[in-house]
């Protein structure tokens, strides 16, 4: 699977709609140096690939409303070709094979940007760019506006009004397409056999490094460029720490596994979280946390249909959370009561999802006007509720290290939801049939 360029270029001509006057800036990520002359692997920025597909640093997007019967116009700033460099560093397109392969109007040198942007400005109205978000950037855009402004006597005018370009840009992302929803499909296809060869690989004694490089391969080999964030693998006490990464302790004999771990397919991130015991088997208080969990987590998918609000599934999971805490007699009362006092804190200390698409934590706006946004088909998000019991005054001995998260990624469909991330196994029974099998 490519990317469409057609389509990358619809997204441009909708964005210059919403624009509708001005000119719009927007850069891509630089590289990052990891120590001294390692680079981290190049990961470009999500606004910018979205509505280019150009994947190489050094790049710039520059949109130019059209006016006075003139048309808009899609310009690129990309590296030139270089014979020496790319001996060194791979392929580089060039701008002329790159205005031509990736659908621009014009495509000129990085090189170029400081003697074209201030022409460019010149008598516009309004430049779109995302402020505040790079110091260096904020810092050239000025220089080149200020330029414009020099030119004042000449009659020239600068442009009066400086605009959020990401604002405009989280808007069109929180919708996916039907080419997104592609590529999200895989990225969790990927994701999901990944999950399936950790569960089958996991055996007492190994070390959560070794789960972590089954998964890594798993990724690499279905295709995914890049694993969508660092894998979370954390045996026993260590899936209460919301955050782990280390993944350098040994699997007991007994423990749970948790594993938060997914690939990025050309971009687009999948995010799943599978908790399953480290010898194939649950134990009963194991299992009874599990199956409070998985109801929770089948009730806030329930919930995701268009119509409800951004948070019915968070409440939804609340309520079956918060019910199952009173069942395993940490929570004593009503549970609308224990649910307006946030008593399930403890234990349930994170919200139950977020946005996925080409960021892990996607973009979009979560309220609107001061309300939980309304679903609408075409948006994704996660499902990850959880029950995490450290040791602590509360906890009765047989919880006590217990960390369970059940999290799958879900799209808003016309008709309710699909839940891209089936593939991985949940149920008890099928955890342990898998695990049997191996
Ligand atoms: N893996 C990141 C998250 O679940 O939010
Ligand atoms: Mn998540
Ligand atoms: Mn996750």
């Amino acid at each position: 699977m490519q990317p469409d360029i057609g389509i990358h270029r619809a997204r441009r001509a909708h964005l210059l709609k919403a624009m509708g006057e001005g000119v719009l800036i927007l850069a891509t990520a630089p590289e990052a140096i990891r120590n001294r002359d390692a680079h981290y692997p190049y990961r470009f920025d999500s606004h910018f690939y979205y509505l280019t597909a150009f994947p190489e640093p050094e790049a710039v997007l520059v949109l130019i409303a059209g006016r006075n019967g003139k048309r808009p116009r899609h310009i690129l700033f990309c590296r030139e070709k270089n014979p020496e460099r790319e001996i060194w560093d791979g392929f580089r397109h060039g701008p002329q094979a790159a205005r031509e392969l990736f659908g621009f109007d014009a495509a000129y040198p990085f090189a170029e940007l400081d003697k074209r942007l201030p022409q460019l400005l010149e008598n516009q109205p309004r430049v779109c760019y995302p402020f505040g978000a790079d110091a260096a950037w904020d810092g050239r855009v000025m220089g080149w506006i200020n330029t414009v402004r020099g030119k004042a006597r000449a009659g020239v005018s600068a442009p009066a009004v400086i605009a959020d370009a990401h604002a405009l840009i989280d808007e069109m992302r929180l919708f996916k397409d039907a080419h997104e929803v592609e590529f999200m499909q895989r990225a969790a296809d990927i994701s999901a056999d990944a999950h399936l060869a950790a569960l089958r690989a996991c055996k007492p004694a190994m070390g959560e490094w070794e789960i972590e490089a089954e998964l890594l391969r798993a990724f690499r080999r279905g295709g995914c460029q890049a694993p969508a964030y660092t894998p979370i693998v954390a045996g026993g006490a260590n899936a209460c720490v919301l955050h782990y990464i280390s993944n350098d302790q040994v699997l007991n004999d007994g423990d749970l596994l948790l594993i938060d771990a997914a690939g990025e397919y050309h971009g687009y991130a999948a995010d799943i979280t599978r908790t399953f015991p480290v010898n194939g088997r649950f134990s009963g208080p194991q299992k009874d946390v599990y199956e409070i969990v998985l109801a929770a987590q089948a009730a806030a998918i329930e919930a995701v249909r268009p119509g409800t609000t951004w948070n019915a599934p968070h409440e939804a999971a609340l309520r079956a959370l918060t019910r199952g805490l009173v069942d395993l007699k940490l929570l004593d009362g009503e549970v609308d009561g224990l649910i307006e006092s946030e008593a399930y804190k403890p234990w349930y200390m994170h919200r139950t999802g977020h946005w996925l698409g080409l960021d892990v934590h996607d973009a979009g706006e979560y309220k609107q006007d001061g309300d939980w946004r309304v679903l609408e088909p075409g948006m994704a998000l996660t499902v990850e509720p959880g029950l995490y019991f450290r040791p602590g005054k509360d906890v009765p001995g047989h919880l006590e290290n217990i960390g369970i998260r059940i999290e799958d990624d879900v799209l808003v469909t016309p008709e309710g939801r699909r839940v891209l991330t089936q593939a991985a196994p949940k149920s008890v029974k099928d955890i342990e049939e898998a695990m049997r099998e191996h």
